[in-house]
This record gives structure tokens, C-alpha cells and sequence, in this order.
């Protein structure tokens, strides 16, 4: 594989088959879309590039500061994208958790301003929000930024619309699975896929994955949060689903020891979630007939608070793993 540049190794990642003694469903093959293979590390990589790239040009000509309200992974991708075109890069958010990522940020070159404001994702209701407020500014026409509006802008849906759904159902030999399951924070990921997989099937289960009340888990939003805002369309979803940061860390566990996949606890979530989910219907099959979607499998967005998060890696470090995921998720009982 030859590239011109980075950019264009954004995309067309593993759809990567997960052993079923790990996940333990008799009837249901699992797959696993791996977009932290994404060249800055995440699912975002697709959404940054799509939203940043028709603004470049002027960008660059009028020297205009890259401007996202994120807290992790786009700010992660957007400020390479920014460096790579010799433009500054500012990341706004109501909180920046991980002081990992903060320093990550801050060695790409990023510009961080946090706001005292309480949500993890952007609330337009919520009209005191300095989030808002800020969002407000900043869609105000005539700025001298380059915003790429995650939270609303159609081009990141349309990323996953025009890659990672067709993505999977080439790589499904040409048909749609039965489910698509993964997380939410902007949306974007899930809508464009969504859309894409019932365009081939409109039978497509899909699950949105979101976090517990008063939970944190990286790049997912709260089920308080799963309002209908931007881009998120509840008709999206068959059902939302929290998933519990503890959920989300063993399944992070499990991936990276049982499958050799190194992904964020957002990539754990989506494992969790979706084996959960699956386990009812697959006590229903009589026959290995159906395909579930994979989970989208990315790095660290938004997090928990540090100190939680970091006690929780901690006990993680030592919790011994289920012989094979299926024991703690009901599977086989020849494996148990
Ligand atoms: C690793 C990871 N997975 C999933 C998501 C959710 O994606 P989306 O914002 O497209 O809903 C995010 C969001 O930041 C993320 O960082």
C-alpha cells in the first residue's frame, strides 16, 4: 500500500471475526469493526477529515484557527489535520477528564479551553450552558474559524455513509448483517452506517449504545443526554441500551486479552453491549443463520473522572478474566 498522505490511510479498516468461545453465542457470528486502526486512532478520523476538509482551502488562505467543541478524539484527529495544513487548532469542552488526553492534545499543537459547564455533550436546550453559548458564538455567520460542528454538521454522518457502512456490507460479501450495534456520541457514526445497512436490508436491528445516568464512558453520551438533538434521530435507534463503565472495562478486558484487539473502553462498551444484547435472541435460534453487526471499536474520547477511571484500570489490572467471556455472559455451558 502506497499513500500521498496519512489522510488518505483514513478508512477501510478490519472487520475482524470474534471467536465464539470468547463471546459464547451458539447461533450468531460477531464481527468487530476496527476503526482504531484509523491512522489518529479512532472512528473520529473519518468525521474530521469529511468536516474539515471543503473549509481547508480558505482556511489556509485567511490563516483561520480549526475550532471543534470536543473532548478527545476529534480534537485528536482535527488537530493533526490542522498541523498537517499548518493551521492552529482550538478544542472546546465543558470538561477535559484525562489528563492523559489533555497532554496529548497540548503535544499536537491544540489549543484547550475549558468551560465550567456540566454536560458531556453538547445541550442546546440547556441555553446556560457556556457549551452552548459558546456553539451559539461560534455558528454566528462571518467567524473567522473554521468550525466543523460535529454536533450537527451532515458531513459526519455522511463519512460513515460513504465509508464505514459500505465498508462493512463489501466486507459481508455484499449483504447487511442482521444487527448493528454501537455506541453513541455525536451520532454520526451510527446514523451514516445505519442508514447505509437498511438501504441493503430494511430489517436491520440496530442498537445505540449509550451510558447509565450519572455514568462516564469515553465517546458515549448519558441516557439523560440521548435526547433528539443534531444529529441524533431516535427513529435511528430500535432500542438504546446503557452500558455501565465497569461493563465497558471488562470488555475492554476481554478484547484486548481474549482477542488481541487494544481498544478504549468505548470499544469495551460497544463489546459488552452488543454480546448482552445478542444473548436473548440467540437462546431463540435453532440455527447458525444469523450475522450480528460489530461493534465500532475505537480509543479514548470523553472518560469517566480520571481518579475513577484510573482506580478502575487499576482493579481491572488484577480482576482475573472469565476463562472465556461466555461465562460471565451466560454463553456455552461446555465452555463454562
Ligand atoms: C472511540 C469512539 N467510539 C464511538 C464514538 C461515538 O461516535 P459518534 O460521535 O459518531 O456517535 C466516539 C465519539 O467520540 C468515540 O470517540
Amino acid at each position: 500500500m502506497l499513500y500521498d498522505s496519512i489522510i488518505d490511510a483514513i478508512g477501510n479498516t478490519p472487520l475482524v471475526h470474534i471467536d465464539p468461545a470468547v463471546h459464547g453465542l451458539r447461533h450468531i457470528d460477531l464481527y468487530a469493526k476496527l476503526e482504531l486502526l484509523n491512522p489518529f486512532g479512532s472512528v473520529k478520523d473519518r468525521a474530521a477529515w469529511n468536516m474539515a476538509q471543503p473549509g481547508l482551502a480558505t482556511a489556509v488562505e485567511r490563516g483561520s484557527q480549526v475550532v471543534e467543541l470536543s473532548s478527545g478524539n476529534t480534537a485528536k484527529a482535527l488537530a493533526v489535520i490542522a498541523g498537517m495544513h499548518g493551521l492552529s487548532f482550538k478544542s472546546v469542552t465543558n470538561r477535559m477528564r484525562v489528563p492523559e488526553i489533555k497532554d496529548l492534545l497540548l503535544l499536537l499543537g491544540a489549543e484547550i479551553e475549558e468551560l465550567p459547564g456540566q454536560t458531556e455533550c453538547l445541550d442546546p436546550t440547556n441555553t446556560e450552558d457556556p457549551l452552548t453559548l459558546f456553539h451559539r458564538e461560534l455558528s454566528e455567520p462571518g467567524r473567522a474559524y473554521l468550525h466543523t460542528d460535529q454536533y450537527f454538521n451532515a458531513r459526519n454522518s455522511e463519512a460513515h455513509a460513504a465509508g464505514t457502512g459500505p465498508e462493512i456490507v463489501k466486507d459481508l460479501g455484499g449483504r447487511a448483517p442482521d444487527w448493528f450495534i454501537a455506541c453513541v456520541g455525536t451520532a454520526g457514526s451510527s446514523t451514516g452506517v445505519a442508514g447505509v445497512l437498511r438501504g441493503h436490508d430494511p430489517n436491520v436491528k440496530v442498537v445505540g449504545l449509550v451510558a447509565g445516568k450519572h455514568d462516564f464512558i469515553p465517546g458515549i453520551r448519558t441516557i439523560d443526554e440521548a435526547y433528539e438533538v443534531g444529529l441524533v434521530d431516535p427513529a435511528t435507534y430500535d432500542a438504546p441500551e446503557p452500558v455501565t463503565s465497569d461493563e465497558a472495562i471488562d470488555g475492554m478486558l476481554t478484547l484486548a486479552r481474549r482477542c488481541g484487539i487494544l481498544a478504549g473502553p468505548t470499544g469495551g462498551a460497544a463489546y459488552h453491549g452488543t454480546v448482552r444484547h445478542l444473548r436473548a435472541a440467540d437462546t431463540e435460534l435453532t440455527s447458525r443463520q444469523a450475522r450480528g453487526g460489530g461493534p465500532q471499536i475505537g480509543g479514548i474520547h470523553r472518560a469517566r473522572p480520571y481518579r475513577e477511571l484510573r482506580q478502575l484500570y487499576q482493579a481491572a489490572a488484577s480482576r482475573p478474566l472469565p476463562s472465556a467471556a461466555s461465562q460471565e455472559l451466560g454463553g456455552r455451558p461446555d465452555q463454562r
